[in-house]
């Protein structure tokens, strides 16, 4: 009964045309009589290439409808000047950006998209073509996508201390997964530590002497998209310190007091606070390996 009824359905749901045979799939030579600058753009992207010229499966060989879908519906409603073109265009604001998605997901669910379902990206309504365009010779997108969402990220590049990423040595896909990741902010390490290690090795240890704000996490005094002070430094040193260090043991009281600051254009300075400030004794404030360094001054 029920199976009837399906029938039925699906026989009204799809041109009569070619409800026949295939499920409505026409057959990627019937797109090109209309569609044809996609067509050219299509024999030229890597997906037209490979589909076309060595398709591995069934859906491949499928074309254009591996991608959009059966056909036949569209090319019914097209004669019939329905205005809804009844065929997945990944874009339009019509049909849920999961339904999009799975048509994507259907061939490059594994790999780097193991991480997709339940990311930022895809609980914000993102759809992947929001980042790829299929139909350009280039379909893997570069720095500039991100932008157009996360503009502030644009502008700390821009800064005096950055990573290389303006000067195109590194992407932010260097450290973020776009389509997810198995820590915090995509990243592609489990922590922001091991993000860090990943090109700072050194950093990693063992050490002697641990501080325990470097060991928890590396974002609690630098921002890795940018800063005005030196070395991606979130606050300026002393005050940076000074933020956790506020109570004090052998440490002399007015070494912490920013009543010392040096006044701009006078000689008068001190030594805790001028230049690097603590650094000035406090050198190895990531720990220390030697035998005397516990307070990091060697
Ligand atoms: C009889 C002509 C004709 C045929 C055959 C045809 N299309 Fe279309 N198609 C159109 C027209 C007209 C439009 C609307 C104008 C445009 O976007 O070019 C359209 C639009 C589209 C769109 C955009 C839909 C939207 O909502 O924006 C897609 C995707 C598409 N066609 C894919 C296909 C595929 C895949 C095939 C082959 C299975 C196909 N078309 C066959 C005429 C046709
Ligand atoms: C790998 C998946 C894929 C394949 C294969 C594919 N398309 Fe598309 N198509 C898309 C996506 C995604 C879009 C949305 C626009 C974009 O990303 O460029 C799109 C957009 C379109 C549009 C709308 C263009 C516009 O400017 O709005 C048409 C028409 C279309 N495709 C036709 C075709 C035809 C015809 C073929 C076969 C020759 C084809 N597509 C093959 C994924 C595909
Ligand atoms: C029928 C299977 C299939 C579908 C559906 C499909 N792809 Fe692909 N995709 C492939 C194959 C095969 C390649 C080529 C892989 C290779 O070169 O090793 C590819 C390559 C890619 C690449 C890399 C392109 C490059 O220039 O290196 C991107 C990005 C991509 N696909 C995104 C998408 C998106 C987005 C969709 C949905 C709109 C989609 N694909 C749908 C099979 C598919
Ligand atoms: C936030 C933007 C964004 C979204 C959304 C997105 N991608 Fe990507 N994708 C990228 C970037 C950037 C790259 C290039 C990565 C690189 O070059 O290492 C990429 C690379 C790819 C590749 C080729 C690299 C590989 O691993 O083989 C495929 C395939 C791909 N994406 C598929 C998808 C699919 C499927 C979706 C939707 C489920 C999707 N993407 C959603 C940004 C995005
Ligand atoms: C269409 C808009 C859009 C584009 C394009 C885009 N993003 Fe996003 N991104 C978002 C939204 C929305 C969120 C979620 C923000 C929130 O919830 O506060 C997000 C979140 C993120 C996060 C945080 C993820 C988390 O789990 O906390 C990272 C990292 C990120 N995006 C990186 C990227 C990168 C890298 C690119 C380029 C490849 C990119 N985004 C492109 C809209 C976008
Ligand atoms: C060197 C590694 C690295 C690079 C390169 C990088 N990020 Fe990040 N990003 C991080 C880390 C680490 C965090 C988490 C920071 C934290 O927890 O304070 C993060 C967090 C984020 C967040 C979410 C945090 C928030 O403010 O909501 C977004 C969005 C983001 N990055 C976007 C980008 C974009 C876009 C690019 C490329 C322009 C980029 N990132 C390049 C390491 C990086
Ligand atoms: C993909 C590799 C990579 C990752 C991951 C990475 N970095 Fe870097 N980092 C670099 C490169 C390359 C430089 C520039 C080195 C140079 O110029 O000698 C750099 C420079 C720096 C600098 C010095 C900046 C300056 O202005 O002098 C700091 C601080 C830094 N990184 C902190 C971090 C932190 C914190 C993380 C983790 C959130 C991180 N890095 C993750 C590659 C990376
Ligand atoms: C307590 C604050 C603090 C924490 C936490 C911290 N750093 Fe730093 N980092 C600094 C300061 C201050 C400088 C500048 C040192 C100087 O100028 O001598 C610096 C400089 C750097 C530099 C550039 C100079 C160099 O030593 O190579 C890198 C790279 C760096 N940090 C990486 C990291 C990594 C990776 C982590 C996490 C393991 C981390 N930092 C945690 C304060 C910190
Ligand atoms: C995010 C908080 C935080 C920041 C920022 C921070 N520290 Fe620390 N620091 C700690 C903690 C926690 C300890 C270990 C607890 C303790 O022994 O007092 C520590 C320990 C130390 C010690 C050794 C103390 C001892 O008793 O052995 C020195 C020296 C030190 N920090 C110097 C610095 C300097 C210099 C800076 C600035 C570059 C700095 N710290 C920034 C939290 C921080
Ligand atoms: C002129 C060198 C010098 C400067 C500059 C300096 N310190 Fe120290 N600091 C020391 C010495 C020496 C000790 C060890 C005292 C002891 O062991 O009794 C010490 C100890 C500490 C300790 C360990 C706890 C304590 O009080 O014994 C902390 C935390 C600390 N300094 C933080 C800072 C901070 C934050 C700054 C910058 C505002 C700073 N220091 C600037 C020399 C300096």
């Amino acid at each position: 009964m029920l199976r009837l009824l399906y029938v039925v359905i699906l026989f009204l749901a799809i041109s009569p045309a070619y409800a026949a045979d295939n499920g409505g799939y026409v057959g990627e030579r019937e797109c090109y009589a209309c569609h044809k600058e996609i067509r050219a753009e299509y024999a030229k992207d890597r997906h037209g290439r490979v589909f076309t010229s060595a398709p591995n499966g069934e859906l491949q060989a499928r074309g254009c409808e591996a991608c959009h879908g059966p056909g036949a519906g569209h090319i019914d409603a097209v004669d019939r000047e329905d205005l809804d073109l009844r065929i997945q265009n990944f874009r339009s604001e019509k049909g849920l950006p999961t339904e999009a998605n799975a048509r994507c997901l259907a061939c490059h669910e594994n790999g780097e998209r193991g991480f997709w379902k339940g990311s930022r990206h895809e609980l914000s309504g993102m759809r992947c073509a929001s980042c790829h365009k299929i139909h350009a010779e280039e379909a893997r997108p570069a720095m500039e996508v991100c932008f157009s969402c996360h503009q502030e990220r644009r502008a700390q590049l821009q800064r005096t201390s950055h990573m290389p990423l303006r000067e195109g040595k590194m992407t932010c896909n260097n450290c973020h997964n776009p389509h997810g990741g198995p820590g915090p902010s995509a990243l592609r390490q489990a922590s922001v530590n091991e993000n860090c290690y990943a090109c700072h090795q050194e950093k990693r240890g063992p050490l002697v002497w641990e501080h325990p704000p470097a060991r928890e996490n590396c974002a609690n005094c630098h921002d890795p998209h940018g800063s005005n002070y030196e070395s991606l430094l979130k606050v300026k040193v002393p005050y940076l310190c000074q933020s956790c260090h506020t109570t004090l043991g052998s440490h002399p009281r007015n070494r912490y007091d920013g009543a010392n600051l040096p006044v701009p254009g006078t000689p008068s300075t001190t030594m805790q606070l001028a230049g690097k400030g603590c650094l000035n004794c406090h050198s190895q404030v990531h720990g220390s390996n030697h035998p005397s360094g516990r307070r990091f001054q060697r």
